[in-house]
């Protein structure tokens, strides 16, 4: 409720910075807090926000790392959108840095950006300058990740984080018969950033479904490394995941012990366990699950190294995330489908989620292809 009140109040002030235009970024630093919220009553009471254009709100659009395929089309996806409806888009990559990204946000402001879009590196650490974008009224939606800790996040849109779990989760029982079995599977787990608040989702949906069997003994995991904690992969790196996993197929499978099971959050800590694999293990190849279906991942799900992945349509989360701002600018009430499951610590942040799919080498091509996500001459 406090939020919907906040949008409100925010639609008269971004209306009025409409109105009164971006200016050059110097002029918009420099006057803001004495002429820019005085402005911003003065014509809200004009309204204009159904004749107000987009032309002329900036949108800032802060995204993690480039290292990752997932976040360049996230980018040139949101990019496109935005401009396509007539915005001007700041959009910023941070190397993974959460310092470098707290700068670029911070730039956006007082550049004068009307709305932010932020994927936080590291979900905690936004938080002056989300009470920086909150002192100049800026709405701040939370892109992918949710920013914790601050009560300047107007809304939130990512996937079911939960769900992509219980679909890794799910897989892995369906393929195996876990239901109808005698045999006892190994297993070992690799999981996101403990920085990244869905990476504990990620963990959850999948641990959740697994964790019966792992207590009935139906799966085993050798390294008994099952707590998030311990099986968390900083900063979803590929390296990481690679030696730790070599780590534990030399002290637990050398002596020719098959691994079954391979649950991993996403691709990119998927790939680091592939490598190890390639690199260090003799025995049945495992199931190895995934998220993101990125290229060099989708390559090995047709090539057999990788069992599943689960797809999120990037496009579906700009178009999402282009319409939120619109509304949002508009004054319009803001599309959200959940109210209670993402809450930053400060509370419950308004939620739009789209739907995960489930992604193998026998649907991959209506998916990925037939979508037009991929070319057939990139998964060559
Ligand atoms: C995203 C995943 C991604 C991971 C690593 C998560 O926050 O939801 O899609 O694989 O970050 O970048």
């Amino acid at each position: 409720m406090k939020r919907k009140l906040l949008s409100v109040l925010l639609t008269g002030a971004l209306a009025a910075s409409m109105f009164v235009g971006c200016g050059t970024s110097t002029e918009t630093t420099d006057t803001s807090a004495a002429g820019g919220d005085t402005a911003a009553e003065t014509t809200t009471a004009e309204g204009g926000d159904s004749t107000a254009a987009a032309g002329g709100t900036k949108v800032g659009v802060a995204m993690p790392t480039k290292d990752l395929q997932r976040w360049n089309q996230d980018g040139a996806n949101m990019q496109k959108e935005l401009e396509a409806a007539g915005y001007e888009v700041d959009l910023q990559y941070a190397s993974n840095d959460v310092q470098t990204q707290v700068s670029q946000v911070e730039n956006m402001i007082n550049s004068g950006c009307n709305v932010l879009v932020v994927a936080a590196i590291e979900g905690s650490s936004l938080g002056e300058a989300m009470d920086m974008a909150a002192e100049k009224n800026i709405p701040v939606i939370a892109y992918d990740r949710l920013i914790m800790n601050s009560d300047a996040v107007s809304y939130y849109a990512t996937f079911d984080n939960y769900k992509v779990g219980q679909v890794q989760g799910q897989y892995i029982i369906d393929q195996l018969d876990l239901d109808n079995t005698d045999k006892t599977f190994t297993m070992e787990v690799t999981a996101g950033d403990p920085g990244d608040n869905n990476a504990g989702f990620f963990y959850d949906g999948a641990m959740d479904l697994l964790k019966p069997y792992i207590e009935k003994g139906t799966i085993e995991v050798k390294s008994g490394q099952t707590e998030f904690a311990d099986v968390a992969t900083a900063q979803w790196a590929t390296e990481t995941a690679q030696s730790r996993m070599e780590n534990i197929l030399s002290t637990y499978y050398a002596d020719g012990t098959n691994l079954d099971i391979c649950l991993c959050s996403n691709d990119s800590t998927a790939l680091g366990v592939e490598n190890a694999l390639a690199a260090n293990y003799k025995g049945d190849y495992p199931i190895v699950t995934g998220q993101d279906c990125d290229i060099e991942n989708t390559k090995n799900m047709i090539a057999g190294k990788q069992s599943m992945s689960v797809f999120k349509d990037t496009r579906t989360l700009a178009s999402q995330v282009v319409k939120m701002v619109g509304q949002i600018l508009k004054g319009e009430t803001v599309d959200v489908n959940d109210e209670k499951t993402y809450d930053n610590g400060k509370g419950v942040v308004p939620s739009y989620l789209c739907e995960p799919v489930f992604a193998d080498k026998d649907n991959y091509k209506e998916l990925l292809i037939d979508s037009g996500y991929y070319t057939e001459d990139q998964l060559k």
